[in-house]
């Protein structure tokens, strides 16, 4: 009979890194995983198989189908926001087309062994727009249902998709005679940008955070893509695994809504500059603000109200911004760069 296990898209990626371990060292259920490059050795040895492909190929989703009773979904696979502005119909590919390829495969799965498939869908701060810097002061911490009209396709694609995700769980096929919904557990967060000690991010917007941090580390000059006064919500990748598998786990009656704000802590860059300064003294670190990344960026809100997730699910980031710094990245930034 087919076996039961988690299965991983975009499992080579920055998240899929930190998530593939803390899945493993807790065991709950044999990984697979989906992406077009392999795993680094020590995280393959961790799974139970990796179909190495595109998540448009239908035969590999109907492998996998007859092979393995999905349980649960991290849908991690996507073009990110700067990449996807040179090849927007890719990004709608991989991005939409892609996510609507691994909601229907987790509506078959859900229908042939009978649960629903809970299905984690990382969504972006990219979802938000603002349209001015006056009007992203006046905003504050915004909530999931203000300001949904991103400028990037990689926003609009976050956005839809989570309109695709409820509409599987909740109204799929809503005029047949039996009722089909309900076997996809859609659940989406609205990551802030993040920051890992193990791997460098490609093709975002947030990554002049990250690549500071590890251009330093390595003894590189950074010239940052944005102004020192920009400004948007961070978390480091502990703690955004952490919420993943949180709120994978939550008791369904406890979940208000589908679609979550998170976030820890949200530096400028300038104040991020001055922290990297102060671990990495002579650092050369300067600004030459790329003015189209950066209206990207300003179109981002400066920060995001996250208390439906923290009373929903309960989500507790452990690192503030100093914390993040000194007890996770850096020690572990120091150790990567010495080997
Ligand atoms: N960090 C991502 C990006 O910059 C947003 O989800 O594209």
């Amino acid at each position: 009979m087919r076996k039961h296990c988690t299965l991983i898209t975009g499992a080579s990626g920055e998240i899929g890194h930190g998530l593939i371990a803390k899945l493993a060292e807790e065991g709950d259920a044999p990984i697979i995983t989906i992406d077009l490059k392999p795993l680094e050795p020590e995280l393959a040895d961790r799974v139970e198989q990796q179909y190495l492909g595109s998540i448009l190929e239908t035969h590999l989703l109907e492998r996998i189908l007859s092979e393995y009773e999905v349980v649960t979904v991290f849908h991690l696979a996507a073009i990110l926001s700067t990449r996807a502005e040179f090849t927007p119909l890719t990004g709608h590919q991989i991005n939409v087309e892609g996510t609507l390829k691994l909601l229907d495969f987790a509506q078959a799965e859900g229908e042939s062994h009978g649960r629903a498939v809970v299905f984690l869908y990382p969504s972006s701060i990219a979802a938000y727009g603002l349209p001015s810097l006056e009007a992203k002061a006046a905003a504050g911490a915004v909530r999931e249902n203000e300001w949904n009209e991103p400028t990037t396709m990689y926003g609009c694609n976050k956005l839809y998709c989570e309109h695709l995700g409820r509409y599987y769980a909740r109204h799929y096929k809503q005029l047949a005679a039996e009722t089909l919904s309900g076997k996809v557990d859609f659940r989406a967060i609205r990551f802030p940008g993040l920051i890992s000690a193990a791997t460098v991010p490609s093709g975002g917007t947030s990554d002049y955070a990250p690549e500071m941090i590890h251009a330093a580390a390595r003894g590189e000059a950074y010239a940052c893509f944005v102004r020192p006064d920009t400004r948007i919500p961070f978390m480091v990748m502990p703690d955004a695994v952490d919420a993943l598998l949180k709120l994978a786990r939550a008791e369904p009656s406890r979940l208000r809504q589908m679609v979550y704000n998170i976030a820890a802590f949200n530096p400028s860059a300038g104040e991020i500059r001055e922290l990297v300064l102060a671990s990495f003294p002579g650092a050369d670190i300067s600004f030459r603000p790329d003015l189209k990344r950066q209206a990207i960026v300003d179109s981002w809100p400066a920060d995001v109200d996250d208390g439906a997730a923290r009373s929903d699910w309960g989500l507790a980031p452990r690192y503030d911004l100093a914390a993040g710094f000194g007890e996770y990245l850096l020690p572990r930034i120091r150790e990567r760069y010495r080997r």
